[in-house]
């Protein structure tokens, strides 16, 4: 029963809320369990709603009215913006670096099961590098495939792929890892993680790009690293840094590996032709040379040449 209404009224709301989250699966990426609890908890606690179907108890007709129709824009819009929250699951995030933490302050390794599970719940908190998860070895042999022997690497806008490193096979032969990001919760958790595998192999610095590429330097002849990672980034840089682009020209790298993701991060569509467009136009526009395309189920990129 509704709060306020009556059971014919809750029954009403129940029928519509499980057409609307079928509908709201369909688009969104979200599954439609989900969809539908959210949303029958919000129309359940709301007022006018809730009276509005015990006076007109018949779904069809309940949907015709703008009571109704509000309702459904609020929990569409809702579901949209808790679906795009960057990093959904911020808590998960919290709690895994906190256990982390403790572990490395504990002197444990990357082979303790608690650290691997703690690290797990960390990236998988991140939609992008939780997306590589289901196939993280086709991306990582792809990745080694493309370029061979990358004995140092730049992660540019790393977000929380450094804690998949290091890496198995071809990729064990990277031996420096450094990430960047803007934003301090990745930096500490990619900061902690390099506490558990140990030694100076990992290592991760709050940056952003306007601060551009003087103070970054690599183990590699002039102070470069053998691959530049972008990934995820350019799309993203493109919309929101543009006149920032350029700064790219001073990458420390011969190689840079820059990706977009193949669908969207909420509505349930490709995005492929935006995102390459958008990589593309990176390399036409900074006169990189484009000298492979990589694609995984989820991701695709551009191997260019800066130089
Ligand atoms: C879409 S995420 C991709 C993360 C990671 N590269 C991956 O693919 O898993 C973009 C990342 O770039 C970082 N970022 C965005 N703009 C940045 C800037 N101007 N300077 C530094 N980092 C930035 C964000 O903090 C975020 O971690």
């Amino acid at each position: 029963m509704t709060e306020h209404g009556s059971p014919q009224g809750s029954q009403a709301l129940e029928s519509l809320a499980k057409d609307f989250a079928a509908k709201l699966a369909e688009r969104y990426r979200i599954d439609s369990e989900s969809a539908y609890a959210a949303t029958l908890e919000m129309w359940m606690n709301n007022r006018k709603l809730c009276d509005q179907a015990a006076r007109e108890p018949d779904p069809q007709r309940l949907k015709r009215t703008r009571i109704y129709k509000q309702a459904a824009e609020k929990a569409k819009a809702s579901t949209y913006n808790s679906l795009r929250k960057y990093k959904q699951q911020a808590e998960r995030m919290t709690d895994g670096v906190s256990t982390l933490i403790e572990l490395a302050d504990q002197g444990v390794d990357s082979t303790d099961p608690r650290a691997t599970a703690a690290r797990d719940q960390i990236v998988g908190s991140h939609v992008s590098t939780r997306e590589r998860l289901p196939d993280l070895d086709g991306f990582h042999t792809h990745l080694f495939e493309l370029i061979p022997e990358p004995t140092s690497i730049l992660d540019i806008g790393c977000g929380l792929q450094p804690l998949l490193y290091p890496f198995h096979d071809a990729g064990q032969i990277t031996s420096t890892y450094l990430g960047l990001d803007r934003d301090a919760s990745v930096v500490e958790a990619v900061d902690t993680w390099a506490r558990v595998i140990g030694g100076e192999r990992l290592e991760a610095r709050q940056w952003s790009l306007s601060e551009g590429f003087d103070g970054v330097v690599g183990p590699e002849p002039n102070g470069e690293f053998k691959l530049a990672l972008g990934l995820k980034l350019i799309p993203v840089l493109s919309r929101q840094e543009r006149k920032r682009l350029p700064l790219f020209r001073d990458v420390p790298a011969q190689r840079l590996l820059i990706t977009g993701a193949r669908h969207a991060m909420v509505k349930r569509r490709s995005i492929e032709r935006r995102e390459r467009a958008s990589l593309v136009g990176f390399a036409d526009e900074l006169g990189f040379e484009v000298l492979e395309t990589f694609e995984t189920p989820t991701e695709l990129g551009l191997l260019l040449e800066t130089r």
